[in-house]
């Protein structure tokens, strides 16, 4: 597929909804492609460009690893469900915390994650599923981050470290490769995704797990998400860039129900940005964040202390791992 840039204000979405439908069409011809749906905006408009383009033929997937906030994957699926495409949820939730157990360094968690979704995890369907195409949302940045040695997540090929052609006998395509993330927002409102989709806040491949210092289990995801749904709810009229709860993996003293509690410490990052490169801490009003410790302390078991992050990015980065 073509890999010349289509600029954002260049992009007339009807236009090349109906070139990629037909392009889809004419590749994958009567066999069966397979999309792994994570409800972002890119794997949202690949997985409605191929619906548009094979119906039935295209299976939706999404994969539960276990790290998404509250409710995530049904809200996902009971969004496509409006817009006439099923989406199948794979339970993977024990594989993927296995693969986590014992991991405290951050690059060997985002490791652990990335092998268990390509590897395992999605090998294993699209083998079961015999389909033959694989339909992903990779656009230029990725592709661009991927050659420059920045990121390396989104080349599948790469992951697998296999031909996949000749070892598993399907292809990738890959419609958004000419777009950006301006473009693949002008795009997915044509396509009639939601504005949830289209205007959402970035929310990073390894989940909650980029949220947590130290190794991550079942019991910490609970506190993280939990924490995590506060934060959403409280800011999200705020118009921040991106607003999280992090897990601190230092306990300290506080008192719960009057007694003495060695407890937890979460940390709320709130920053302002344009392309996530640089960033800075909102200027919460103070009423804000004593609603969230508020509210945080008591809604979240075991959590004594809430902090804000009042560090620019560099040198922090937005995530925690
Ligand atoms: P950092 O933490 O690197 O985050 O300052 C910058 C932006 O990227 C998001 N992020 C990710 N997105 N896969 C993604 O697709 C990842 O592994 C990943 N890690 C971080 C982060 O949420 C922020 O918007």
């Amino acid at each position: 597929m073509e890999t010349k840039e289509i600029k954002a204000e260049e992009l007339d979405p009807e236009k090349f909804i109906e070139e990629k439908v037909e392009e889809i069409r004419s590749i994958v011809g009567d066999a069966k492609a397979i999309v792994a749906l994570s409800g972002g905006i890119d794997s949202s408009a690949a997985t409605m460009l191929g619906h548009r383009g094979l119906s039935d033929r295209l299976r939706v997937v999404f994969i539960d690893n276990g790290l998404m906030r509250d409710g995530e994957p049904e809200q996902v699926a009971s969004t496509f469900k409006e817009l006439g495409v099923h989406v199948e949820i794979i339970d993977a939730q024990e594989e993927f915390f296995e693969a986590l157990s014992g991991i405290t360094d951050p690059e060997e968690k985002r490791e652990a994650i990335t092998q268990t979704f390509y590897k395992k995890v999605f090998g294993r369907l699209v083998r079961e599923s015999g389909a033959r195409f694989l339909l992903q949302g990779t656009i230029l940045t990725d592709i661009e981050e991927t050659m420059a040695g920045i990121k390396r997540q989104h080349n599948i090929l790469e992951q697998l470290g296999i031909d996949t052609e000749k070892e598993y006998g399907y292809e990738v395509i890959e419609p958004l490769r000419q777009l950006r993330k301006d473009g693949v927002r002008k795009l997915a409102k044509a396509l009639g995704l939601p504005e949830s989709i289209w205007n959402r806040m970035p929310f990073p491949g390894p989940a909650l797990a980029a949220r947590i210092i130290g190794e991550v289990t079942p019991e910490k995801i609970e506190i993280v998400r939990k924490a995590t749904a506060i934060v959403e709810e409280e800011l999200k009229y705020g118009g921040a860039f991106q607003y999280m709860a992090i897990l601190h993996l230092d306990r300290v003293t506080g008192m719960k129900a009057g007694k003495r509690a060695f407890g937890l410490q979460i940390e709320i990052r709130c920053w302002e940005s344009i392309d996530a490169r640089e960033a800075t801490p909102t200027k919460l009003p103070f009423d804000a964040l004593e609603k969230l410790a508020q509210r945080i302390t008591t809604e979240v078991p075991g959590v004594v202390s809430v902090t804000y992050n009042i560090t620019p990015k560099p040198p922090s980065t937005m995530e925690a791992i």
